[in-house]
C-alpha cells in the first residue's frame, strides 16, 4: 500500500460542507467492493475484490502537531475469503468482500463481519504487545529442546515487543445460502444479525454458526414466474423486532418479527406509483433500489435507484417525502448505458451523522450531497489532481446540450469506467471515505 496526497478540502461555493478539509488518498491492492466506519469513526474498514480486509486507524490527537489528527493509517490488513470451488453446482465463488459491518465494542478487542458471495465471517482484531520467553521445554526459536540437557526449571515470563495487530477468525457461518448475499446486518440486541441473498433472509445468532432461521423466503415454486429479487435489506437502528428490505421493483417492506417468524407477510410497504409520462423500456431497471439505509433516529428510511436518491417517511408508505436527482442528464442516455451493462451498476448510499445531508455517488469519480434543509446540493470530484495539499474541492457542473462553460463537463464526455459506487460518513464528524476503484479518499472538514 502506498500513500499520496497530503490535505485537500471539500468544496466550498454553494456545497453543503461549507469548510476546506484535508484529505488522504491510499492506493488499495484491488477494486474496493466496500467502506464502512466503526461506531465511533476512529477506525475505517475496507474490503476489496481480493478477499482482503484493511482497517485504518484515526492519528490521535497529538500537541506537537495538531495537523495530523484525522488522517487514517493502515492498523491491519488481513484476508478475510479465498477463492473456492462449489464441486455440487461447478460454480466458483469469489473471494469479493460484499459487505463489512463492525459490532460494537465490548472488550479490547474490535470486532466485524465480513461477507462473500456465500460466507460470513466474524473477525477478531486484537493487539499485541507482549511475548512469552523461558519455556523449559521449547527456545526462543520454538524448537524443542533435548530433555536431557534441561537441568533446571524456569519460571516463563512476558517480555515487551513491537505492537502487532493480529486479526483471527472467530466465526464461520456457512452454508445457509443459496444465491448471492447482498446484505448483512447487525440487529440492535447485538445478539444476532440477518443475512440477505437475492431470495431469502436469515437470521443469526453470532453464537451458533450451524443453524440459521429463514425470515423472509421469496423464491417461488416455480422459478419461471420470478419477477422480483431482494437487492437490499437493514435492521432498524433501534427496534430490534423491525427490518426493511428492498426489491429490484423499487419497493421497500417493512418486517416485524413478532408478528409470525416466517416474515413472508409485511407490515408496511412502501412504493411510488409511476409517472405513466416516463415510462419506457428502462422504467424497470432504473427503478431498481440498490441501497436501502436508516436514519440515525430510526424515523425515516433512504433509497438509492439508478437515477435518485428517495427519503421515506416511515409513516407515509405511498410516496416518498423526498426526491433527489442524481445525474438526471442520463435520462437520455440509458440506451447506450444499457448497452455497457452501467444501467446495472448498484451505487450505495450514506447520512451524516445527524441525517441533515445525504451521500451517494456517480460516474466520472463524481459523488453528490443534497442538504436536506436548504435543499442545495453539490457535485464533487474524487481524483488524484484533487487531493494536492491544502486544495479545495471544487464543485462540478455537468452541461446538457447548448454552449458549454469553461468550468462545466459535457455529459458526453464523462468516463463511465470511473464510478463512485461505495461511500461512508463519520457518524458524528464531516469526515467521509469515498471508495473510487482502487483508490481510497478521505475527506473532511479544516481542523479550524
Ligand atoms: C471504534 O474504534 C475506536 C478506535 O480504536 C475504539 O476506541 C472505539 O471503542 C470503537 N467504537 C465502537 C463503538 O466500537
Ligand atoms: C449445532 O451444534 C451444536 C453443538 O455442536 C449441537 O448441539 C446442535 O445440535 C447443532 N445443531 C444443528 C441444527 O445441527
Ligand atoms: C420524469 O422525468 C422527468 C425528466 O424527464 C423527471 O424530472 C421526473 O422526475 C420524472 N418523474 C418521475 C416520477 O420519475
Ligand atoms: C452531518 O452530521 C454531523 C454529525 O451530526 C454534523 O456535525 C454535521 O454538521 C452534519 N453535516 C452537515 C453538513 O450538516
Amino acid at each position: 500500500i502506498t500513500r499520496s496526497g497530503g490535505g485537500s478540502s471539500l468544496g466550498c461555493e454553494g456545497s453543503v460542507l461549507c469548510h476546506a478539509v484535508p484529505c488522504r488518498a491510499v492506493l488499495h491492492p484491488d477494486i474496493i467492493s466496500t467502506v464502512e466506519f466503526n461506531h465511533t469513526g476512529e477506525l475505517l474498514a475496507t474490503g476489496d475484490k481480493g478477499g482482503r480486509v484493511v482497517i485504518f486507524q484515526r492519528e490521535q490527537e497529538s500537541k506537537n502537531q495538531p495537523h495530523r489528527r484525522g488522517e487514517y493509517n493502515v492498523y491491519s490488513t488481513f484476508q478475510s475469503h479465498e477463492p473456492e470451488f462449489d464441486y455440487l453446482k461447478s460454480l466458483e465463488i469469489e473471494e469479493k468482500i460484499n459487505k463489512i459491518r463492525w459490532l460494537p465494542q465490548q472488550n479490547a478487542a474490535y470486532f466485524l463481519l465480513s461477507t462473500n458471495d456465500k460466507t460470513v465471517k466474524l473477525w477478531k482484531v486484537s493487539e499485541r504487545d507482549k511475548r512469552p520467553e523461558g519455556y523449559n521445554l521449547k527456545d526462543e526459536d520454538g524448537r524443542l529442546r533435548d530433555p536431557s540437557m534441561i537441568t533446571m526449571l524456569r519460571v516463563p515470563v512476558l517480555r515487551p515487543m513491537d505492537l502487532m495487530v493480529e486479526a483471527t477468525p472467530r466465526r464461520v457461518f456457512a452454508n445457509a445460502h443459496t444465491y448471492h448475499i447482498n446484505s448483512i446486518s447487525v440487529n440492535s440486541d447485538y445478539e444476532t444479525y440477518m443475512s440477505a441473498d437475492d431470495l431469502r433472509i436469515n437470521l443469526w445468532n453470532f453464537e451458533i454458526t450451524n443453524q440459521s432461521f429463514n425470515i423472509v423466503d421469496i423464491k417461488p415454486a416455480n422459478m419461471e414466474e420470478l419477477t422480483e429479487v431482494i437487492t437490499a435489506a437493514e435492521f432498524h437502528p433501534h427496534h430490534c423486532n423491525t427490518f426493511v428490505y428492498s426489491s429490484s421493483k423499487g419497493t421497500i417492506r417493512l418486517c416485524d418479527m413478532r408478528t409470525s417468524a416466517l416474515c413472508d407477510r409485511h407490515a408496511k410497504f412502501f412504493e411510488e406509483p409511476e409517472d405513466p409520462s416516463n415510462r419506457s423500456f428502462f422504467s424497470e431497471i432504473i427503478s431498481s433500489i440498490s441501497d436501502v439505509k436508516f436514519s440515525h433516529s430510526g424515523r425515516y428510511i433512504m433509497t438509492r435507484d439508478y437515477l435518485t436518491v428517495k427519503v421515506w417517511d416511515l409513516n407515509m408508505e405511498n410516496r416518498p417525502i423526498e426526491t433527489y436527482q442524481v445525474h438526471d442528464y442520463l435520462r437520455s442516455k440509458l440506451c447506450s448505458l444499457y448497452e455497457n451493462d452501467c444501467i446495472f451498476d448498484k451505487f450505495e448510499c450514506v447520512w451524516n451523522g445527524s441525517d441533515s445531508v445525504i451521500m451517494t455517488g456517480s460516474y466520472n469519480n463524481f459523488f453528490r450531497m443534497f442538504d436536506r434543509n436548504t435543499k442545495r446540493d453539490v457535485t464533487l470530484e474524487a481524483s488524484r489532481e484533487n487531493s494536492k495539499p491544502r486544495a479545495i474541492l471544487k464543485p462540478r457542473k455537468v452541461c446538457v446540450g447548448g454552449k458549454r462553460r469553461k468550468d462545466e463537463i459535457s455529459v458526453d464526455s464523462l468516463d463511465f469506467s470511473k464510478k463512485i459506487l461505495h461511500t461512508a460518513w463519520h457518524p458524528s464528524e464531516n469526515i467521509i471515505a469515498v471508495a473510487a476503484t482502487n483508490n481510497l479518499y478521505i475527506f473532511q472538514d479544516k481542523v479550524n
